[in-house]
């Protein structure tokens, strides 16, 4: 009697890890695709899967739903593991009806998010879905809001992770929207609120579904997507590399891992990456990479506003999360896209006690029409509003050029900034010293006898007088100037010396960010 039991058991587990049969793992296979539970495997530690709720199905009877009942219900939920790291998870599984979502899938989908959530562990999920379940309608619709209102409960609680993989479609694109990082795997992931065919019958504009909604749209141009992965194993190597950075919640504190890197190590050449001419562009990167232990920055967004720069990085073992201007494209000004990049970064590093340097070297925000009529006053004092609220330790190292609002959006001293350095080769002004010679001398130069030898004078007076980082220093806002061979050991000497850095604000609901 038991045995029958125990068989009968036995045939309902192997039925549930079959998801939607041989038929359609196939398919997904041909189409180039893993399965839900491949998925699991490559990117969890091995044997450390506990899946939960196996045994759930739909419980729907109209179109004939009764007889296309599968184990698991399109989704697969669990926990596990990864480098030794609990994380909850839930990948959608293309198998069973597309991946749709049910009723009975959005509660294993909360489910899972409840648990990770109380226990304090990240969350993963791994997108591939015909989105809602259109045979289920509004409990489908209403299972979306369940999960969206489950990601703001878990938002600054625990890391939330998405991994695209496949098809993301109509309102099932804003929960990955909703988490912290979104990874999207090249040629395989689409994300579209309105697919090609609806684009084609509203606006008479014919384009493909990689082109509308694919990775390398989302990673370049609309900034979706974090990460381009090259493949579903890459993609798993970057939620691994990005979990190596990030703590489990928001009361613990980064891993810190032995780097072996000499917290002392100088670099004599960091001066010589700046040009002596400070209209000529140069790459951030070179000085980002000398600093952090072992030349290793892990870059975020990197196809998207690549105008400012941000990613995680190690000093003496522990995770900084760096801002930087980048002067090789459009000189480094900021524009929306960069302060929109920069803002969401600045408060994921605040919500999970990662400290923040910031390397600054911008001309100023972009001008324009495009930019004023985009609304860069919104965007760009989104940058202001995240250096404000963030309580974590925050150092600034003035490289070149800090004009005007750029200068103040960029971590200065009086956002709260903790420890604000400046390279030798600074130079803060509310102008450049062209701009502010034609605005301020514009009479006396259109009136002098040689315009041009006046122009010069004024200019290199005005260089002189103030386009260095003596005048902010002579003020405090600039704590010290550095040599720039020493930028690494003051960083890390400034983070040991704001290791317990305790801020308290006046208790309130939430502040009202300026989205
Ligand atoms: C029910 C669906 C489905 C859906 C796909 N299927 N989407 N079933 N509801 N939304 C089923 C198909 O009928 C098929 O079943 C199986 O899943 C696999 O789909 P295929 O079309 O064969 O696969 P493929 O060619 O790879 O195309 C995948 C796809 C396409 C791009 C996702 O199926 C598609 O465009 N689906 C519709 C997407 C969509 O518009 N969803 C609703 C969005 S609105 P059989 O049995 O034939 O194999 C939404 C609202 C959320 O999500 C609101 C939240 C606020």
């Amino acid at each position: 009697m038991h045995s029958e039991k125990l068989k009968n058991f036995l045939h309902k587990k192997r039925q549930a890890e079959q998801s939607g049969g041989e038929e359609r793992i196939l398919a997904q296979h041909e189409k180039g695709k893993l399965t839900a539970r491949e998925r699991i495997d490559l990117l969890l530690d091995e044997g450390s899967f506990t899946e939960i709720d196996a045994l759930v199905t739909h419980h729907y009877y109209e179109f004939d739903m009764q007889n296309k009942k599968f184990f698991g219900d399109g989704v697969v939920t669990g926990y596990g593991t990864i480098n030794g790291r609990k994380v909850f998870l839930f990948a959608y599984d293309f198998t069973v009806l597309g991946g749709t979502l049910s009723e009975m899938g959005a509660k294993k989908i909360t489910k899972v998010m409840e648990h990770a959530t109380r226990v304090g562990c990240p969350i993963i999920g791994i997108a591939d879905s015909g989105g809602a379940r259109i045979q289920e309608g509004i409990l489908s619709l209403d299972g979306f809001a369940s999960i969206f209102y489950h990601n703001q409960l878990a938002s600054g609680v625990v890391p939330q992770i998405t991994c695209s993989i496949g098809p993301s479609a109509g309102g099932a694109v804003y929960s990955p929207a909703m988490t912290d990082f979104v990874i999207m795997v090249d040629k395989l992931a689409t994300m579209f609120v309105t697919g090609p065919e609806v684009v084609k019958t509203v606006l008479g504009e014919e384009v493909s579904f990689d082109e509308l909604g694919g990775a390398m749209s989302h990673g370049k141009i609309s900034g979706v997507s974090h990460f381009v992965a090259k493949n579903e194993y890459h993609c798993m190597d970057i939620v691994k590399s990005l979990l190596s950075y990030i703590p489990q919640n928001s009361t613990e504190e980064p891993p810190v891992v032995d780097t072996g890197d000499d917290p002392n190590r100088l670099d004599n050449n960091l001066i010589n990456i700046v040009p002596e001419n400070p209209l000529q562009p140069y790459d951030m990167k070179e000085i980002i990479h000398s600093i952090v232990d072992n030349h290793q920055f892990f870059e975020i967004h990197e196809l998207f506003a690549s105008n400012v720069i941000v990613g995680f990085g190690r000093f003496h073992g522990r995770t900084i999360g760096i801002i930087a201007n980048q002067p090789m494209v459009l000189a480094g000004a900021l524009d929306i896209d960069s302060s929109n990049k920069a803002s969401r970064f600045v408060r994921f590093c605040d919500c999970y006690n990662i400290p923040i340097v910031t390397l600054v070297d911008t001309p100023g925000y972009m001008p324009g029409t495009h930019q004023e009529h985009g609304g860069i006053i919104r965007h760009g004092s989104k940058l202001l509003y995240a250096y404000c609220e963030a309580t974590v330790p925050k150092i600034t190292i003035i490289i070149g050029k800090a004009y005007g609002g750029a200068y103040i959006a960029m971590g200065s001293k009086n956002l709260g900034t903790d420890m604000n350095y400046a390279w030798p080769t600074a130079q803060i002004a509310v102008l450049g010293s062209e701009a502010a010679v034609r605005i301020m001398n514009r009479k006396e130069i259109e009136t002098a006898k040689d315009p041009v030898a006046l122009k010069k004078q004024l200019v290199d007076n005005f260089t002189e007088k103030f386009a260095n980082p003596y005048v902010a220093a002579s003020y405090g806002t600039i704590d010290t100037v550095i040599d720039p061979a020493e930028t690494r050991p003051a960083i890390i000497r400034a983070l040991e010396g704001l290791a317990n850095k305790r801020e308290r604000r006046i208790p309130r609901k939430h502040g009202n960010i300026n989205l």
